[in-house]
């Protein structure tokens, strides 16, 4: 594997297999790399022929310098994990390399999937933040598919509105999220939670696992499911910032469980960290 630094030698490592016709894979993060992040590499490399992985924690889509200056950075360890999932590419660039003097195209999208729950709570600038790096990084390596995990659902709805509003010609892939054995969803942020936060945070999931063993019995008032979610929520002392059932397409709030996709999403700070989980709801055939 290499690691290269600047779009130039990204694209001229790149540019033979690509004139030989080899498809190319890109998968985003901003490293601290865990099972969730090797996963996306993993399908990656068993559907492309190069695959590239980037990593940079991007300043631009954190609204909190605090976050920011407190994300975990550490490349040699990102780059052995890398390796042994068979990424070909490391793309580590400067913030002077993505951000240089002068910077000005700024790629925000609108509407309410942008504007609802993270982008409520974080503020415009994030989902901005996203958008603008997501676009640069498309347009650096220029893949036929790029990876992103359903972990973070309204990023990756977010990014799949961008490349069909932009015409870019890379394929989103969503890739299922990776959880730990007692469902905690993989984040590079779980390493900051003390051992009694730790042992909360296992509410969120908690929550969302019972809200879809409703639905599979049959349940579909949103409002019965987030009662009974936040209930299981408030048992693990969570206070969320939000929990919503919305539609999996719009992003507007569903009334019901029905035919057409839902999800119900959840945000908590648990101590100082804060935590995202989602899960997809689906009424049983029977009762749609
Ligand atoms: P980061 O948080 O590092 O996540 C990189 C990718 O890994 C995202 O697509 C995210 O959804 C996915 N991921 C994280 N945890 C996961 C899990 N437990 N299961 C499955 N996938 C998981 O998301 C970002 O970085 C940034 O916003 C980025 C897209 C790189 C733009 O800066």
């Amino acid at each position: 594997m290499k690691t290269v630094r600047t779009v130039r030698d990204l694209r001229a490592a790149l540019s033979t297999q690509r004139s030989a016709g080899a498809s190319v894979a890109l998968v985003p993060t901003m490293g601290a790399l865990h099972d969730g992040h090797l996963e996306l590499a993993r399908r990656a490399r068993a559907e492309n022929d190069v695959v590239v992985m980037s990593v940079f924690v991007n300043p631009a889509q954190f609204d909190d310098p605090a976050d920011l200056a407190a994300y975990p950075r550490e490349e040699a360890a990102d780059a052995e994990l890398a390796v042994g999932v068979g990424v070909d590419l490391l793309f580590a660039p400067p913030a002077e390399e993505v951000y240089p003097p002068g910077f000005s195209a700024w790629v925000q999208l609108d509407g309410p999937i942008v504007l609802s729950l993270e982008g409520a709570q974080r503020g415009v600038g994030h989902f901005r933040g996203v958008t603008t790096v997501v676009t640069k990084l498309l347009g650096m390596a220029a893949p036929h598919r790029a990876y992103f995990g359903a972990k973070d659902a309204q990023q990756a709805r977010v990014v799949r509105a961008l490349v069909a509003d932009l015409n870019i010609d890379t394929e989103i892939v969503t890739v299922p999220t990776v959880r730990e054995p007692d469902g905690l969803a993989m984040s590079s942020r779980n390493r900051r939670l003390d051992p009694a936060e730790r042992a909360r945070a296992v509410g969120l999931f908690a929550a969302l696992r019972r809200a879809q063993q409703m639905t599979s019995g049959g349940e579909r008032r949103a409002e019965v499911i987030l009662v009974e979610a936040g209930r299981i929520l408030a048992e693990h002392r969570i206070a969320p910032e939000y929990l919503a059932l919305v539609d999996a397409d719009t992003f507007l709030p569903a009334g019901t469980v029905g035919a057409r996709s839902a999800l119900l999403l959840v945000a908590a700070q648990i101590g100082d960290t804060r935590l995202i989980d989602n899960v997809r709801l689906e009424a049983p055939p029977s009762v749609r």
